[in-house]
């Protein structure tokens, strides 16, 4: 049928190795029409040269910003320290890969120690985890949620049964404890950043079920897990009191100055302040005060417009068929219907959930912009107001921060929960402390030893009110990415999760990829994002040095991703590169209880070579910069939503699209079961075997 073959056709369109599928369905074949940023704010290369003269001005200089990172930096005082290829290594694939030595030490002194996995080739339609773990789904897509949900069945799905059941492509994941369950008892919240048609429905399947069925598989799941005790996997409780899933035709509440507004009215909304639905939700936080926050990210993908303005082209949205097609039945879907015009501008925000509280609005908060946001993480700064990182997650587009008005209060929830509704909203730029002459795209670290420099904030809504000339506080918060384009921040190669250590407060960037980079005219390397086509990604780590509302911060980075066995130019803040997994494309990012960062990964396969994982990374001293691989996914899938329970030894993933090349009648993965039938995006717990038996 028609709507189902629409993502196949996009096959010719569909740039590097990613699959055509996943582009399709996933962010609407995006990289096909190439970067949605065609301004020409002031590039690095152009504000390089002021660098020295801002940093002067910061009291940054060079030696004060090491003092700054902590002493962290290993390659500072040690110039050009880690910055070779690795050549020679020796290393074959999935054949182990110098974590020999690392298995023993547990980084930071957390109670998880693990030998790290070799990377796992990527046909392997495997879950890899260490030696004396083991692994368990926690919750599978179709897994029934309420008392009278039905089973799910390959055979006779439907838009009732699915609306009762776990969603499809799981992405954020966070698990909070119940008060008073001593552990046993916990409330995880899911969101289902979209749908694979081609592996859950047969060609055959009705066009209105095609619809249906995947309109009622987005969306979020609220989930009570229970378990006997802490060394047994958890299990997720059907017909919990807390259970929700939360669907496309629920009502979300707009907040903030931009709601209520003419940019959010629609014909069946009046009074811009009622959204139906979230899509695109990709990566999420969990608040200080017990919420989760979640991005949505590629919602272009969803709707289509008559495409005549500047805005509609700054977002990828397009006067094209969609993939899915929802538009043939629904009229909000179609922003050339009369009446219908602004309700692309209704999504694009960070929502918020209250876990705890099933009969509660979910919220839109404008506050914090409108653009493909990644997701949210937050910390409560010094002087006690809320500070939220968000990534944009496209080429060459922004990284944001908002500041709340207000303060937090500890234990007074229902005042925290509306900290996200104003304050001020603002954009990064970077500038290098290198000459941009020994910035050559190639990765290789400049004389000074670092890829590193200072950063400005720059104001995008203060006090409630527009900096932005031209622009009214309204505009800047629905069309913030052109409010962005107007002050000259900085173009990244992807931001994705954007994670606050509450260790160190520093705050961790994964730039996942950007494979235009310095090609075909668009913006060239600089000191941030070193390297032309992009392949691997790279971290940034940024310190607000005492401040976290401050409106200029220090940054250097953490490493420069890929596999120096087989040759990459990496880094990994002067670690030997000889004694690191293998890592490409981070993506999500997390913390232990000792302040390891953990990353998972989205696109190793079509790089590196290997399937997704998770890795462990050591940020403080001489250990700095170690990668080690905890997991690996299933052929074809995602890792995200990774959760690090160490102090009781256990992780949790989500597995997102495995499978994702195959299609109905020829699947490519069959987890979590194995048992003969197509893959289901679940989430999984890790955790010691401790003897029992299990996946392993
Ligand atoms: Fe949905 Fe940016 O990954
Ligand atoms: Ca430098
Ligand atoms: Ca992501
Ligand atoms: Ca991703």
């Amino acid at each position: 049928m028609a709507l189902i073959d629409l993502p196949l056709l996009m096959k010719d369109k569909a740039r590097g190795k990613r699959s055509a599928v996943t582009c399709a369905l996933k962010c609407a074949s995006q990289c096909a029409f190439g970067p949605c940023n065609h301004s020409d704010n002031p590039t690095f290369r152009d504000i390089a040269s002021s660098a020295l003269s801002r940093r002067t001005v910061l009291g940054g200089s060079t030696a004060a910003l090491a003092i700054a990172l902590g002493g962290t930096q290993g390659a500072l005082a040690d110039p050009g320290k880690g910055n070779g290829h690795g050549k020679g290594h020796g290393h074959g694939k999935g054949c182990g890969h110098g974590h020999g030595k690392s298995g023993a030490l547990a980084p930071n002194g957390t109670k998880l120690r693990f030998e790290a996995i070799p990377p796992v080739e990527h046909s392997v339609d495997e879950f890899t985890v260490p030696e004396g773990f083991t692994w368990e789904p926690v919750i599978r897509w179709g897994d029934p949620l309420f008392a009278d949900a039905p089973e799910f069945d390959w055979n006779a799905q439907s838009a009732e049964a699915q609306k009762q059941q776990f969603g499809y492509n799981n992405d954020y994941t966070e698990i909070q404890e119940i008060p008073g369950s001593h552990g046993k008892r916990a409330v995880m919240f899911v969101n289902h950043e979209y749908t694979n048609e081609n592996l859950m429905l047969p060609p055959e399947t009705d066009e209105d079920d095609f619809i249906e069925i995947g309109r009622a598989a987005h969306g979020l799941t609220v989930v009570e897990l229970e378990r006997k005790n802490k060394n047994v996997p958890y299990s997720y409780v059907q017909g919990a009191e807390l259970n929700r899933r939360i669907l496309l035709d629920d009502e979300f509440t707009l907040t903030g100055p931009a709601a209520g507004g003419d940019l959010l009215k629609t014909v069946e909304d009046h009074s811009g302040t009622t959204v139906l639905g979230t899509l695109g939700n990709c990566a999420g936080g969990l608040t200080p005060w017990g919420t989760l926050v979640s991005g949505e990210e590629n919602f272009h993908g969803f709707f289509r417009t008559a495409a005549t303005s500047e805005a509609d082209a700054r977002y990828g949205l397009a006067d094209r068929a969609t993939a899915r097609g929802w538009e043939s039945k629904y009229d909000r879907y179609d922003a050339r219907n009369e009446g219908y015009e602004n309700e692309p501008n209704r999504f694009g925000y960070i929502v918020e959930v209250d876990p705890f509280d099933p009969t509660s609005t979910p919220r839109k908060h404008t506050s914090l912009g409108r653009f493909k946001h990644e997701g949210a993480n937050i910390i409560i700064a010094e002087d006690g107001r809320a500070v939220a990182y968000s990534g944009d997650d496209e080429a060459f587009d922004y990284l944001y921060k908002f500041v709340s008005r207000d303060t937090y209060i500890e234990g007074d929830k229902a005042h925290n929960m509306t900290l996200l509704e104003n304050g001020d909203l603002s954009v990064a730029r970077f500038s290098g402390d290198s000459p941009a002459g020994e910035i050559d795209g190639s990765g290789e670290l400049p004389a000074d030893g670092a890829f590193d420099g200072s950063g400005e904030w720059l104001p995008l809504l203060v006090g409630g009110e527009s900096t932005v000339a031209g622009f009214s506080a309204e505009e800047v918060l629905v069309h913030t990415r052109l409010a962005a384009d107007a002050v000259g921040p900085t173009k990244m190669d992807r931001c994705e999760d954007v994670e606050p250590s509450a260790h160190s407060r520093r705050v961790y960037v994964a730039c996942t990829k950007n494979s235009d980079r310095g090609m075909d005219g668009n913006a060239a390397a600089d000191e941030v994002n070193p390297r032309a086509e992009n392949r691997d990604g790279h971290i940034i780590e940024i310190d607000e040095q005492g401040d976290q509302s401050s409106t200029t911060f220090a940054w250097n980075l953490l490493m420069v991703c890929g596999d120096p066995a087989q040759g990459d130019t990496t880094y990994f803040s002067g670690f030997p590169v000889d004694q690191v997994s293998p890592i490409s494309c981070p993506d999500n990012l997390a913390f232990d209880s000792v302040g390891n960062l953990w990353i998972s990964t989205d696109g190793q396969p079509g790089g590196i070579g290997y399937n997704d994982g998770l890795f462990r990374v050591s940020l403080e001293g001489e250990e700095r910069g170690r990668v080690e691989q905890f997991l690996s996914v299933p052929r074809d899938g995602e890792t995200c939503g990774p959760i690090i329970q160490d102090e009781d030894r256990t992780a949790f993933v989500a597995v997102q699209h495995p499978g994702e090349d195959g299609e109905w009648g020829a699947q490519n993965s069959y987890f979590p079961d194995y048992a003969g039938v197509g893959p289901k995006p679940s989430v999984v717990q890790v955790l010691p075997q401790r003897g029992a038996p299990g996946r392993h």
